[in-house]
């Protein structure tokens, strides 16, 4: 291992869990929007099916940093225990939160300490986009304990995710950029 390698090792470990993490919640989302649309909540099923896409941008942003950095991107992708759609929002929910809670702000203290700028970045836009997921996990979940199908959770739904850093929003907002990585809206993926 060369020493620029040797140096950011801490740096490309926690890249790798973090595409590790990122791949494998794409995996799940897919498999929670099959079961959301089977069970008639069709806003759910697109919500998961624009949270996956987010994922799996913030897994090539990752992978990006990670061949930069003259590591590997590679990982394990898990079975995937699929329950009900209220106790898999409630699964997406506690893995949004761990990422937004522990795991990215480790990462990013760890990526600025060693000062990584790459690394911070796709951390920060990460943990940023992840917000979004878990705001809406959370308001999708009080709205199918309460079996409201005449709702966005119920009903077909268009999700804009930022094509860069994958920040996910239910409506078109006021600002002409994202709030996160300043792409212009008009470059965000609709995703129903
Ligand atoms: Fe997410
Ligand atoms: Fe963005």
């Amino acid at each position: 291992m060369s020493q620029a390698i040797a140096e950011k090792s801490a740096t490309i470990a926690n890249l790798l869990a973090a595409y590790e993490g990122e791949s494998n919640a794409h995996a799940k989302y897919d498999f929670f929007a099959a079961k959301a649309d089977a069970e008639g909540w069709l806003g759910a099923a697109s919500l998961f099916r624009a949270a996956g896409r987010a994922e799996q941008l913030h897994a090539a942003n990752h992978a990006r940093v990670i061949k930069q950095l003259g590591g590997e991107a590679h990982c394990e992708i898990h079975a995937v225990e699929v329950k009900s759609t209220l106790e898999n929002l409630k699964a997406a929910l506690a893995g949004e939160q761990y990422e937004v809670n522990t795991m990215y702000p480790g990462f990013i203290a760890e990526a600025s300490a060693r000062e990584v700028a790459s690394a911070k970045r796709t951390f920060t836009w990460a943990m940023e986009a992840e917000k979004t997921h878990a705001e809406l996990f959370e308001e999708a979940i009080g709205i199918v304990e309460l079996r409201i199908k005449e709702s966005w959770v119920g009903l077909p739904c268009a999700f804009y995710v930022c094509a860069t850093c994958g920040y996910t929003t239910r409506t078109r907002e006021e600002q002409a950029r994202c709030p996160v990585c300043n792409l212009s809206y008009d470059k965000f993926e609709v995703i129903r």
